[in-house]
């Protein structure tokens, strides 16, 4: 039976509005704030999160974790193609993408880990001709999304479907030939005790002096604090009503798990930006993590 039936108690039902609260959403207001300081709760705020204590059930946690492929792909079933918008802050704000090439005509070779229908993707591929893309998902049915896209071709990006945290990406992408691997909203999808799997693997795809672009739901950012009583599976770690799970990062957190993963810290901010939830006339605070990491070259490993 499809979890998103089966009712957890406390679970949060997302309604349409709130939905469209998700990062990349057309309610964003324009501008943001980068902060190397996490966001400061109010006292109802750290009530509200403190008052969250009981955990859900060992035995609930191990069915989420058995079903995470399922869960989304039956989301991508539902919501098909329709549910992210395309993300052309990519380009716009990962300035480094184009600046890592080592010279003009360099062909970039990309790996955008947990690719989802393509939103990363395909704006990417439009903006700029000198580029290959690897594209995995471990929803099946991303994964044709992503094949059925009028601009998919096999010449210039390759999709395949892998679970990051226990299929080597080495059968579907040559050992070190990547320069820049894309992690969007994919690690907090992650259970936390499997995230460093999903590193190493990354890492072994990567160029030594490649880079890893990650951008994901910061620590305290307005869906944390959203999340019903009966949600809460570990610390800054909550399960959806359609059984997939996220994942709020510290900096802190995310720095010691690159470095536990071998790579090196570039960049890691806080983005701060607001929402507008029109039918609850508010005014919401989102806050994500963005930053980069390096793949050691190898005289600096050693
Ligand atoms: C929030 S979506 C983000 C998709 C895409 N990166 C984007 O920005 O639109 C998270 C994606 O991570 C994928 N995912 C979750 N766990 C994964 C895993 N262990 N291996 C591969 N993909 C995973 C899900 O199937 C989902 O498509």
């Amino acid at each position: 039976m499809a979890l998103s039936n089966e009712s957890f108690p406390g679970d949060i039902k997302l309604t349409p509005s709130q939905e469209e609260e998700e990062e990349g959403s057309k309610n964003e207001i324009p501008g943001q704030t980068k902060t190397s300081t996490a966001r400061v709760l109010s006292q109802e705020e750290l009530d509200r999160l403190g008052g969250e204590r009981a955990l859900v059930s060992g035995f609930k946690q191990m069915k989420l974790e058995k079903e995470a492929q399922k869960n989304w792909d039956l989301f991508y079933k539902r919501n098909t193609t329709n549910f992210f918008k395309d993300r052309h802050w990519t380009t716009r704000e990962f300035e480094d993408l184009k600046a890592c090439r080592e010279f003009e005509s360099q062909r970039l070779v990309l790996l955008e880990a947990g690719c989802g229908v393509g939103n990363c993707i395909f704006p990417l591929l439009e903006d700029d001709l000198n580029i290959f893309v690897y594209a995995c998902d471990f929803s099946p049915r991303a994964v044709e999304f992503v094949k059925q896209n009028p601009l998919y071709c096999p010449e210039r990006c390759c999709a395949f479907q892998c679970d990051l945290t226990q299929d080597d990406l080495t059968a579907n992408v040559p050992e070190g030939s990547v320069d820049v691997v894309t992690l969007i909203f994919v690690l907090s999808a992650v259970h936390p005790d499997k995230m460093k799997l999903a590193l190493q693997n990354i890492s072994r795809v990567l160029k030594p002096g490649g880079i890893v672009l990650f951008r994901d739901y910061g620590l305290y950012d307005h869906a944390m604090l959203r999340f019903k009583a009966g949600s809460k599976l570990g610390e800054n770690f909550y399960v959806r009503q359609d059984g997939t799970r996220s994942y709020f990062f510290s900096k802190e957190f995310l720095v010691e798990l690159f470095e536990e993963a071998g790579f090196q810290c570039v960049a890691n901010d806080y983005v701060l930006r607001e929402t507008v939830n029109k039918k609850e006339g508010l005014c919401v605070p989102r806050v994500f993590l963005q930053s980069k990491f390096t793949k050691p070259g190898q005289s600096e490993s050693s």
